[in-house]
């Protein structure tokens, strides 16, 4: 018999703003975010290279908006990867507000950059 592979874990880590994917209890990518009122401004995510290219972004970014959604916040997709990912689930426009200029400066504000 085969042995399935576990299924991998997201948790929301709100010390360091960000939702964290764990494969085997390793850490193999994240999604960053920062909060604006009831906004949660996705601005980066990564997977680190030894698991590229597995589908693990897409979980990882299906579970954070789910619990986005779960916390009654909204979305701000600034993340390039977290915006091609909205294009394809249409389940999450209903709580995704666009990228504005404004937005944007508050951002690297936030960021200190
Ligand atoms: C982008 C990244 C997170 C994808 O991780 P992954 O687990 O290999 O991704 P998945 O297997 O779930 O999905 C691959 C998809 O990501 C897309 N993708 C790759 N790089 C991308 C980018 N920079 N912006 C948007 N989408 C990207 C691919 O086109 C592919 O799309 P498809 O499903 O329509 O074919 C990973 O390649 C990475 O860390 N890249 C470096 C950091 C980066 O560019 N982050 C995105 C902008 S913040």
């Amino acid at each position: 018999m085969t042995q399935q592979a576990p299924a991998p874990d997201v948790r929301r880590v709100d010390v360091r703003h960000r939702y964290e994917i764990l494969v085997d209890g390793e850490r193999a990518g994240l999604t960053a975010y920062r909060d604006r009122d009831d906004r949660r401004v996705f601005f980066h995510t990564e997977v680190d290279d030894a698991y590229a290219g597995q589908g693990l972004a897409a979980i990882l970014v299906e579970r954070a908006l789910a619990d986005v959604r779960a916390s009654g916040l909204r979305i701000v997709p600034v993340c390039p990867y977290v915006a091609k990912f909205l294009k394809k689930h249409e389940e999450f426009a209903d709580i995704t507000d666009p990228v504005t200029p404004e937005v944007l400066q508050w951002l690297d504000a936030q960021l200190g950059r």
